[in-house]
């Protein structure tokens, strides 16, 4: 799957967006080692902190069905359907990305320009992980 397809997907699966209070739908596209593809969408909630970015619902969509080894995610985000401005994964889906995906982890974001790759640890270069644990 190309980061042109990805990002597509991402944006179709923004079309599920529930987000009354922002008005902000975002759609995120997780593809899997395997090429399977997992997509989320933000939902919102009247209490706020209860929201679930759209990363997340695509992460946990994935590791519910059973995966947990990824290439790469895109995320595309928009107020007036336009998709014209970047849309940052927030630092609580980067460290949950972090729980299963390495640094080297793609992140595929788009504006009005096009497509834009980051790595997860361009992002988060310093994630909390099991290490601290001990
Ligand atoms: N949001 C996401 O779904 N992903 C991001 O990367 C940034 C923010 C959502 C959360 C909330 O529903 C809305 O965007 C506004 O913050």
């Amino acid at each position: 799957m190309t980061d042109k397809e990805l990002i597509e997907s991402a944006k179709e699966a923004s079309k599920c967006s529930y987000s009354p209070y922002s008005k902000f739908k975002v759609g995120a596209a997780l593809l899997c080692d395997d090429e399977s593809l997992f997509t989320g969408c933000n939902v919102e909630n009247a209490s706020y902190s209860a929201t679930c970015c759209a990363e997340r619902t695509a992460l946990f969509s994935a590791v519910a069905a059973g995966k947990c080894h990824f290439k790469k995610i895109a995320v595309a985000g928009s107020g007036d359907g336009t998709f014209a401005i970047i849309t940052q994964p927030c630092g609580v889906c980067l460290q949950a990305l972090s729980e299963f995906c390495s640094g080297d982890f793609q992140v595929v974001l788009t504006d009005r320009s096009g497509i834009r790759r980051m790595k997860l640890s361009e992002f988060l270069p310093y994630p909390f992980t099991k290490d601290e644990l001990r």
